[in-house]
């Protein structure tokens, strides 16, 4: 049995944007196979004619791969080159044009049909400040008529106990494959950062890392429209299910008028 440990203490004093990648990379595909053929359908159903996309925090490629398979050009930013690295050495690629650099300042040329941010990312980024600047940076690289999709999760506090914290069991496979998640929450911040410690079935123990700052979806909606973007969709996940009460996430798409 071996341990791989990459653990950050209390407060998380020094966590940095590129951290998640860092730790996450060697793992991440293993951990995070998915992809439903409804979020590149819905995706590839609005990148325009040529289609054309941009994927914030494009990682590993678990997106941007078999939307490009399915004849979408896409682009992908991230600030980590060790998930760079990991999306490079795959097959198809070629077809994706990585840009390392930070996602809020959305660091590319010119404008696109569709930008897309899965995966509760937007969250990635550890304060409203920045946030907000995302979405401003968004609505100058889309083009007139342009979406902006996302995908995140609603916020669940009662997750936590009185004293903001939270032990939980995430998944129990077998005896030997489970993992557990142990959390901070910090309501002021609306932070919660969190150590998941994985037993992974070859018996390895992994303690992973991870920082967020939540937003409920009426906020998301309001840094959208700071940014001069229109609420035009939101569903409960990419197959077009309802939104609701009960709803966990959410699926939203955002359009520049025009
Ligand atoms: C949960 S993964 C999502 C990757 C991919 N979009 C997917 O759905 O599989 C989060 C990604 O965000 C990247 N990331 C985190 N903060 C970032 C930032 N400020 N700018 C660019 N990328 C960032 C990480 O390196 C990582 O690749």
């Amino acid at each position: 049995m071996t341990d791989r440990v990459n653990r950050f203490n209390d407060d998380f004093v020094d966590w940095e944007a590129t951290s998640y990648g860092e730790a996450w990379a060697p793992y991440y595909d293993e951990i995070f196979d998915v992809i439903e053929d409804a979020t590149i359908e819905l995706l590839a159903g609005l990148a325009g004619n040529p289609p054309r996309a941009l994927e914030l925090a494009v990682g590993t490629g678990r997106v941007a791969l078999p939307l490009a398979r399915a004849g979408v050009a896409v682009t992908g930013v991230d600030n980590s080159p060790e998930m760079l690295a990991k999306l490079a050495a795959k097959d198809g690629a070629s077809a994706i044009e990585a840009v390392v650099g930070d996602m809020a300042d959305v660091p590319v040329a010119g404008e696109y049909p569709l930008i897309y941010l899965p995966f509760n990312t937007l969250f990635a980024l550890l304060s409203q400040e920045r946030q907000v600047e995302l979405f401003g940076n968004v609505a100058v690289h889309l083009e007139p008529g342009g979406r902006f999709v996302l995908d995140c999760f609603v916020p669940d506090l009662k997750r936590f106990d009185q004293a903001n914290t939270r032990m939980g069991v995430s998944s129990i496979k077998s005896a030997t494959e489970h993992a557990y998640e142990m959390s901070i929450h910090h309501p002021v911040t609306q932070t919660i950062t969190s150590h998941l410690v994985r037993r992974q079935s070859s018996g390895e123990t992994l303690v992973l890392p991870v920082a967020v700052r939540y937003a409920y979806p009426s906020e998301i909606d309001l840094m959208a429209k700071l940014a001069g973007l229109e609420l035009e969709n939101r569903w409960g996940w990419y197959d077009r299910r309802p939104f609701n009460d009960r709803s966990g996430q959410h699926v939203s798409v955002y359009r520049k008028p025009g």
